[in-house]
């Protein structure tokens, strides 16, 4: 039963004590975010593996790729364990390390060197190691305004991976008009919507994030007409339709920081997954809080880490045979650390 799990939980962290760390995302479920020493997005996660160099074990409970980057900043002789290994994301799936040097290939061949790459963190270790190796950084959704602006300061030209929304978003917030704007499809390994090749700034994947597509235009349209007083607030992997037609957007932390310091009995309609959604719901009672899309959009890969999963990984780590354990390949480590750290030193 869920108690049996819950106590079976409380017992291994207890006997585990400083050499187990679990960092949880925002949007983990509550069976398992209970259980978290640290809870953050994905830039907060990030920092804080790199801070904790006591503990053995660190269990994080997110996604594949937030994993892969712990592993990288954290020592040696620290384990990172994924309760689920099935705990992917479709967004960084959606360009591979093969893609990724075939469409390098042909945009340094029509635009020069004048490009930098630049890859959100939601993309695999290979492609880190990628941007790394070109000069370029990470970035998350509450830096990628800084980290452009340093991208546009040493290159006329960003290759942005792999999220088109987060990438057309964020430099049209700095003045890039969309016809600066093209996608890279990486299916047909050609440009898309080309415009003349000196207008050119941003190269955009064509990758999107299947649970933040789902917030549509209608939906907002619907509020503005039942419920003008209520403020929307979006994540920047929504489309740029709603992104501009919301009142604000912003990361996963800005997002919680906004619902914070709201103002008792204000009204909020969320553009972001269901699992923060529904618990920033839970937490204000003296707010009214629903979802953008009535029908609430969950991350199905968040969400194969569940309270059976952690307990076994618990479990396994307490018999001294850790299962799941996430180790990037040295060389690979190397170049993407680089990334990271361009990331990190320039915030
Ligand atoms: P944050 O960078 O806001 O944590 O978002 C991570 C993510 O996967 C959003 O879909
Ligand atoms: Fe990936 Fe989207 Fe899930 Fe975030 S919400 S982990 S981008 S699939």
């Amino acid at each position: 039963s869920d108690e049996e799990l819950i106590a079976r939980a409380h017992k291994r962290k207890h006997e585990l004590g400083p050499d187990l760390f679990i960092p949880g995302h925002h949007y983990q479920k509550d069976e398992v975010i209970q259980f978290a020493d640290v809870t953050g997005d994905s830039l907060q996660l990030a920092k804080v593996s790199a801070t904790n160099p006591h503990a053995k074990y660190i269990v994080f409970c997110g996604v594949h790729f937030m994993a892969e980057t712990a592993d990288i900043l954290t020592n040696e002789d620290q384990t990172v364990i994924l309760p689920d290994m099935r705990a992917g994301c479709s967004m960084a799936d959606m360009a591979t390390r093969q893609q990724t040097e075939i469409a390098w290939a042909k945009l340094t061949e029509q635009f020069g060197d004048s490009i930098i790459p630049i890859t959100y963190v939601n993309s695999s270790a290979a492609i880190k190691a990628f941007v790394g190796r070109h000069g370029g950084a990470t970035v998350t959704s509450s830096n990628a305004k800084e980290m452009l602006q340093w991208a546009f300061a040493q290159k006329k030209r960003i290759l942005f991976l792999p999220d088109q929304h987060l990438g057309r978003n964020t430099a049209y917030q700095l003045g890039v008009n969309l016809e600066e704007m093209v996608v890279w499809n990486q299916q047909t390994e050609q440009l898309e919507n080309m415009h003349p090749t000196e207008e050119v700034k941003m190269i955009l994947w064509k990758g999107h994030c299947s649970v933040h597509e789902k917030f549509r235009l209608q939906h907002i349209e619907q509020i503005r007409k039942e419920e003008p007083d209520r403020r929307i607030i979006v994540h920047p992997e929504c489309t740029w339709e709603v992104t501009t037609a919301a009142d604000d957007a912003g990361s996963t932390k800005y997002i919680i920081e906004q619902i914070e310091a709201a103002p008792g009995g204000s009204k909020w309609a969320i553009g972001t997954e269901m699992n923060l959604v529904k618990r920033l719901m839970n937490n204000n009672p003296h707010l009214s809080i629903q979802s953008l899309n009535p029908d609430l959009c969950p991350c199905l890969t968040m969400n194969r880490i569940d309270l059976p999963h952690f307990v076994w990984t618990l479990d396994v780590i307490a018999s001294g045979t850790p299962q799941n354990v996430i180790r990037v390949e040295p060389d690979v480590a190397r170049e993407a650390q680089l990334a990271i750290e361009r990331m990190l030193l320039s915030l």
